[in-house]
């Protein structure tokens, strides 16, 4: 920590255009901007290297395991890992053990979060009790605790039962927060572990139909029209459900969607090797998914990228295909992935990075201290990217404590420099700063 609290980047691309310029930061806030300022007696100077400044990012779909599950992930773990990959919020979602569908627990992943101080830890509370789908939790009071949540959701499970969702949608129109869907008919999905279509039909693995997440993102955006609600989808995975988003919009319907890096990258290809790795809900789909999904993103239809970071243990991963557990690594390797999918090809420049990775889902969200430009008396949330530079994966070597990341042993382009949360340096150079050490 430096003695005076200011921090000085020097030499940085502001949204990677135009000159370099310096960036002066105290009080949580960008107090000046322009070439060749100098560093107050204390400051701590950030060498920005020529390289691209973007406000910090925010990951509005993220699971860190605690409670219940601290062996494969922890809100210290998870917060070091969402720094490293150039973070300054995560919404962690409520299928924890217990559930996240009470006050005392929201408030506490709240409060853990500012402890650790490397990240926003933004609890996302459930939409029913137990992720049960039967009755609605008390959302009022998870709204008004500590912890504000600002986003319920069951994930992990769709809210099924159109009456609930309905009354969900019409409960949190009232209360200004959002629900955000795991779009998942399950009686479609029975037994499913991959992709419903000619490779999971070769490999003899029962299929997950894309009707079963588009039925629901139909279903809920004429709920959400008729309760004048808000409805976020998680994990957008099809072609069809970008249509979907996009022809509700176009009837006026406050819908909003995301996409993780992995339905951008990857496809069911991967299922070949029966490595459990490559098992997700939404399961990886065909090309020409990733393609419509790429073409959503580019074009704004859908919204953001969120990394359902979902942690797993070993032995809950390196089993049969069938028993395995869905969901893979994602904090630190979003950027990469971002760039490898959306920025090399060309589909979106810095400025879109910023937008979906970062204002975007803090406007979803409702986060006002997010996601804001960089300009002076914004807060100083920040992150330092090399454009130019390239790392290999290696699972053992990421901060989260699990290890089941998808892309082990890829060459990946871009890294994160550094992170900043409200001025202060949260990691730099692949280490991380909790609150209080020493720099
Ligand atoms: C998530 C998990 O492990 O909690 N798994 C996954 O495959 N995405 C749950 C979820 O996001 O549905
Ligand atoms: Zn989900
Ligand atoms: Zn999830
Ligand atoms: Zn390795």
């Amino acid at each position: 920590m430096s003695a005076s609290g200011n921090v000085l980047i020097e030499n940085v691309l502001v949204y990677g255009e135009g000159e370099p310029t310096d960036l002066l930061l105290g009080d949580g806030q960008i107090l000046a901007i322009g070439a060749g300022l100098e560093a107050p007696d204390g400051a701590e100077v950030v060498d920005g290297g020529g390289k691209i400044l973007l406000p910090g990012f925010v990951d509005m779909h993220t699971h860190l395991r605690e409670p219940g599950r601290e062996d494969t992930e922890t809100i210290d773990s998870g917060s070091a890992a969402a720094a490293l990959g150039g973070y300054t919020a995560v919404f962690a979602m409520a299928n924890t053990s217990p559930v996240a569908d009470t006050a005392v627990i929201t408030d506490h992943v709240w409060r853990r979060g500012q402890e650790v101080g490397l990240v926003d830890v933004h609890p996302v509370g459930a939409v029913t009790v137990g992720l049960a789908g039967k009755q609605l939790a008390e959302m009022a009071t998870m709204a008004a605790g500590v912890g504000r949540v600002k986003m319920f959701s069951d994930d992990g499970h769709c809210v099924d039962d159109p009456l609930i969702m309905r009354r969900a949608l019409e409960y949190s129109a009232s209360l200004g927060v959002l629900v955000a869907q795991h779009a998942e008919e399950p009686r479609l999905t029975v037994g499913a572990v991959a992709h419903e279509g000619p490779t999971a039909a070769r490999l003899g693995l029962a299929g997950w139909p894309r009707a079963a997440e588009e039925s629901i993102v139909a279903r809920d955006a004429l709920l959400a029209r008729d309760a004048g609600a808000r409805v976020h989808i998680c994990h957008a995975s099809t072609a069809g459900s970008v249509e979907l988003v996009k022809w509700a919009r176009g009837q006026g319907i406050s819908i909003t969607a995301e996409v993780t890096p992995h339905h951008l990258l990857l496809d069911d290809s991967r299922l070949e090797t029966y490595d459990a790795v490559n098992k997700v809900n939404p399961p990886l789909r065909e090309a020409s998914d990733v393609a419509a999904l790429r073409a959503g993103l580019a074009e704004g239809v859908i919204d953001c990228v969120a990394t359902d970071h979902a942690p797993h243990a070993e032995q809950d991963k390196c089993c049969e295909f069938a028993q395995a557990r869905p969901g893979m690594l994602g904090l630190e390797t979003a950027l990469s992935i971002v760039v490898e999918t959306m920025v090399r090809p060309g589909l979106l420049d810095w400025r879109g990075v910023a937008r979906v990775m970062s204002e975007r889902p803090a406007e979803i969200t409702g986060l006002d201290d997010q996601g804001r430009p960089i300009a002076v008396g914004e807060p100083a949330n920040l992150v330092l990217i090399d454009p130019d530079a390239e790392w290999t994966v290696h699972g053992p070597a990421l901060a989260s404590v699990a290890n089941n990341t998808p892309y082990e042993a890829m060459t990946l382009p871009a890294t994160v420099t550094a992170t900043i949360l409200r001025g202060r340096v949260t990691a730099l150079d692949g280490r991380v700063y909790p609150k209080g050490a020493q720099q």
